[in-house]
């Protein structure tokens, strides 16, 4: 089997600085179609800087990106066929539910019954049909955090960017989330990039976890790969050893159930 064809995503050689600080030192790695790999690490390490400039927010100082086999490093962001989801959801306070995931649709030049009808069934899919007609304001956090997701996915992008998704949520809606996140994947096929801090997090819910440390890749690979075979040391103490103590601390919280 040709190991290109299944390839959604490549990332060659990115560099990116601010003030001669280097941020992403000369980063390159492949993402798998309909993969679900998650980038892990500590704040200020970079996580962020890499989305932005997977989606076209930022531009990289060297590198390329090819999407499908094409370049796409110049590319606007709405042009790129990605979504992505931020920590804070960036909600339109003033529309509802429905409004605000039929909104995103209008700069497509859908027409308008077809927009209505894609962000109805999006709702629905995110389990929020009795809550449509709601502000965000009279919502849960994980609520909120749903009507970002089928805003994102109405536009049916192939590749999504999460960046911290679950960081404002409670454990158990925390929870409860990451089996929808998956759902939703499998339903509509979508290749996830997942940025977290949380190792636990990523260990649940990925292929593959790339663990960054301070612009560089530690190591990326399948999460039994990682428990297996640590590729250093700071993969051993940043991430195994802090999973070690999240699952102990998550046991205790089921257990005192
Ligand atoms: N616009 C900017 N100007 C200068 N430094 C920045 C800017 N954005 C981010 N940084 C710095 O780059 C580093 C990586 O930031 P970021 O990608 O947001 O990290 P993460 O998302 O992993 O927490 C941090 O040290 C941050 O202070
Ligand atoms: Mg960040």
């Amino acid at each position: 089997m040709d190991l290109q064809l299944n390839r959604k995503l490549e990332i060659r050689g990115i560099c990116k600085s601010y003030r001669n600080h280097a941020i992403l030192k000369n980063m390159s790695f492949a993402v798998e179609n309909g993969e679900f790999l998650s980038i892990l690490g500590p704040s200020g390490c970079g996580k962020t800087t890499l989305l932005r400039i997977l989606i076209g927010l930022l531009p990289p100082d060297a590198g390329s990106i090819l999407k499908d086999g094409c370049d796409i490093t110049g590319a606007k962001p709405s042009n790129r066929g990605m979504g992505i989801v931020f920590q804070n959801y960036a909600l339109f306070e003033h529309m509802t539910v429905l409004r605000n995931v039929e909104y995103a649709l209008k700069f497509q030049k859908i027409p308008k019954k077809e927009a209505r009808e894609r962000a109805e069934h999006m709702v629905e899919a995110v389990g929020l049909k009795e809550h449509a007609s709601k502000m965000p304001r009279n919502l849960s956090g994980g609520q909120q955090q749903r009507v970002a997701i089928a805003r994102t996915l109405a536009l049916k992008p192939d590749i999504v960017l999460l960046d911290e998704p679950m960081s404002a949520l409670d454990v158990a809606t925390r929870l409860s989330m990451r089996a929808e996140l998956k759902a939703l994947q499998s339903q509509f096929g979508t290749t996830m990039i997942y940025v977290t801090h949380d190792q636990e997090e990523a260990f649940a819910l990925s292929d593959r976890i790339m663990i960054l440390n301070s612009g560089e890749i530690s190591q990326l690979d399948t999460p039994e790969n990682i428990v297996r075979h640590p590729a250093n040391a700071y993969v051993q103490t940043f991430v195994l050893d802090n999973l070690q103590a999240k699952v102990d601390s998550l046991a205790r919280f089921i257990g005192g159930k």
